[in-house]
């Protein structure tokens, strides 16, 4: 069957597979085009199992919408109301079943490093952790016991584990900013495929070094860029290539960290000081370059950014502060920022505490840490360099631009985006995709249903950590890196343009943006 799509009308759009869903059965359809270079490239798929109880009307309806829309895709889950639809994103039909789980060790048993454990532990499968280099010994104990590592594969740090022959398919790195290069390049030498926690590395010269061994070596490194997996943001883009809303002029995005998150994080916590880790614009907004850089699809040309450390400064501590919150600080009780409040009172962000399982120490335990560690440190009497506001502009081919602002102060978080087009404009949350059509004056509400990380919620990026880690562990098995949208070659950009808007930012100047894959610095 062939068919013309609204916004590809000069390519052929194929759809093949089972036209008519049947109840209770499994539908399957792809809708493929051939691209101008004559490739055919999968842009849709459809496989769900319809339920007995879904009545055939409705069902023909949603994919009626899918074929006849614009906008509205394949996907759906269900009509929630008018022109508001719940959409999931489905399986990739080039993944394969596994004769076995592909095998990982992981470098880096914190936060991160849990997360990918936990995919593994959830999906025995598809993923097993034979593996783990860890100095902190409660988080190396917890991780071996929860994959049964053997203790001739545990290690107190990462170099331990490359004076072992290859011994497991891929490594994870999860460690600090700071040692991502060094067990990233070992790996690669050593014939490892890797997931690679972003940023990729603290200097261009770094991460141009890795994408070359990589090239190098024909090994995989995926690069935790977790909002491409997002079935928001995969949607967003879909919806974009497709031309829901004609030819993208510019973006608005905005990154609210939350006042308490930026506290937590950038103020008192692990990413605080950028010269010990990497400038915030890598450290917590190469997600938002990238994502800006992947959904308008072209090379970025010039950046310029502003920005600074405006707050959390000794100048602006209250009269009657103190050094911690619980020397007896006079302000404590009405501090936004409060650790006491924040820590004990709402027991918020405790995963970096490593809490006894016995929850009746809690309490003893978190004064404990708020008095010897710097998670109890007044936020304005830190050694803290991270600006907390920066804006930035892009400009990218074709004359298409793009403003970015990550904001430390808002009571919310959740990134937020707007998209500006010839015909039609788009917006969400995160939580809704809103597309309007210009040309119908129609509005389409999607929102996504995804997967998330348990113990994580909210926090596992809008399902993108568990979908990355799916990708990645097909793309090990299949040895295919076109598996994954975030490889280190795919990746790069982002990294290039968040290097030139600091340099802008501390400048004071236009930078340009020069991509050149091939070239070394
Ligand atoms: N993809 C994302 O969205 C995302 C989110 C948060 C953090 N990150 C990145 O992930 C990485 C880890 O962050 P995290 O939040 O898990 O931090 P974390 O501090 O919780 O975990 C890092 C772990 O590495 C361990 N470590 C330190 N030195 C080591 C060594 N020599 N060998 C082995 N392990 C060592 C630490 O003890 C710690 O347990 C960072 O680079 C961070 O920027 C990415």
């Amino acid at each position: 069957m062939t068919l013309r799509h609204p916004l590809l009308a000069h390519q052929r759009t194929n759809v093949q597979g089972s036209d008519r869903p049947i109840i209770g059965g499994t539908a399957q359809r792809w809708i493929t085009w051939n691209t101008k270079a004559g490739h055919v490239k999968i842009i849709n798929y459809i496989s769900r199992t319809i339920p007995d109880d879904m009545n055939r009307r409705k069902l023909l309806k949603s994919f009626a919408l899918s074929l006849g829309g614009t906008i509205v895709s394949t996907q759906l889950l269900a009509r929630t109301g008018e022109g508001a639809y719940e959409f999931a994103i489905p399986p990739n039909p080039l993944h394969k079943p596994l004769d076995k789980p592909i095998t990982a060790i992981t470098l880096g048993a914190g936060n991160r490093g849990m997360v990918y454990g936990g995919f593994a532990a959830g999906n025995a499968t598809q993923m097993k952790i034979v593996g783990v280099a860890e100095p902190v010994p409660y988080r190396n104990d917890r991780y071996a016991k929860i994959h049964t590592i053997p203790d001739a594969n545990r290690f107190t740090t990462w170099e331990h584990v490359f004076q072992r022959p290859k011994f497991a398919d891929a490594i994870i790195i999860s460690t600090p900013d700071r040692l991502h290069y060094g067990p990233c390049m070992k790996a690669l030498e050593m014939g490892y495929d890797v997931l690679l926690e972003k940023p990729i590395a603290p200097t261009e010269r770094e991460c141009r070094d890795i994408l070359a061994l990589s090239k190098k070596t024909g090994r995989i490194v995926a690069v935790c860029h977790v909002l491409r997996y997002a079935p928001y943001f995969v949607k967003m883009k879909e919806l974009l290539a497709k031309g829901a809303v004609g030819e993208i002029m510019s973006v608005q995005h905005l990154e609210p960290i939350e006042h308490t998150h930026m506290a937590h994080s950038y103020v008192r916590g692990n990413w605080h000081n950028s010269k010990e880790t990497t400038p915030i614009i890598l450290a917590k907004s190469c997600h938002d370059l990238d994502i800006i850089k992947w959904v308008i699809d072209k090379p970025s040309k010039q950046i310029i950014a502003m920005g600074d450390l405006k707050w959390f400064r000794k100048e602006n501590a209250p009269e009657g502060s103190t050094n911690r919150c619980t020397d007896g600080c006079k302000v404590e009780r009405e501090c936004p920022y409060s650790a006491i409040r924040s820590y004990y009172d709402k027991r918020q962000r405790l995963n970096v505490f490593d809490l006894s399982a016995d929850k009746s120490k809690h309490a003893d335990e978190i004064m404990d840490r708020l008095k010897t560690t710097n998670y109890g440190r007044c936020v304005y009497r830190m050694d803290n360099d991270q600006p907390d506001h920066y804006i930035t502009s892009i400009r990218f081919a074709d004359n298409v631009t793009a403003n970015f602002s990550m904001e430390a102060f808002t009571s919310y978080a959740g990134r937020r985006t707007r998209i500006m087009g010839s015909m039609g404009d788009m917006e969400g949350d995160m939580n809704n995709l809103v597309i309007n059509d210009f040309r119908t004056g129609k509005q389409t509400k999607l929102t996504p249903k995804a997967e998330d990380v348990e113990g994580y919620a909210n926090s596992g990026h809008g399902g993108g950590d568990w979908l990355l880690a799916r990708d990645f562990v097909q793309a090990v098995s299949q040895q295919n890196p076109a598996l994954l949208t975030s490889t280190i070659d795919e990746s790069i950009e982002s990294h290039i343009m968040g290097f030139m808007a600091e340099e802008s930012r501390k400048n004071n100047r236009f930078m340009d943006i020069k991509i050149n894959r091939n070239k070394a610095v």
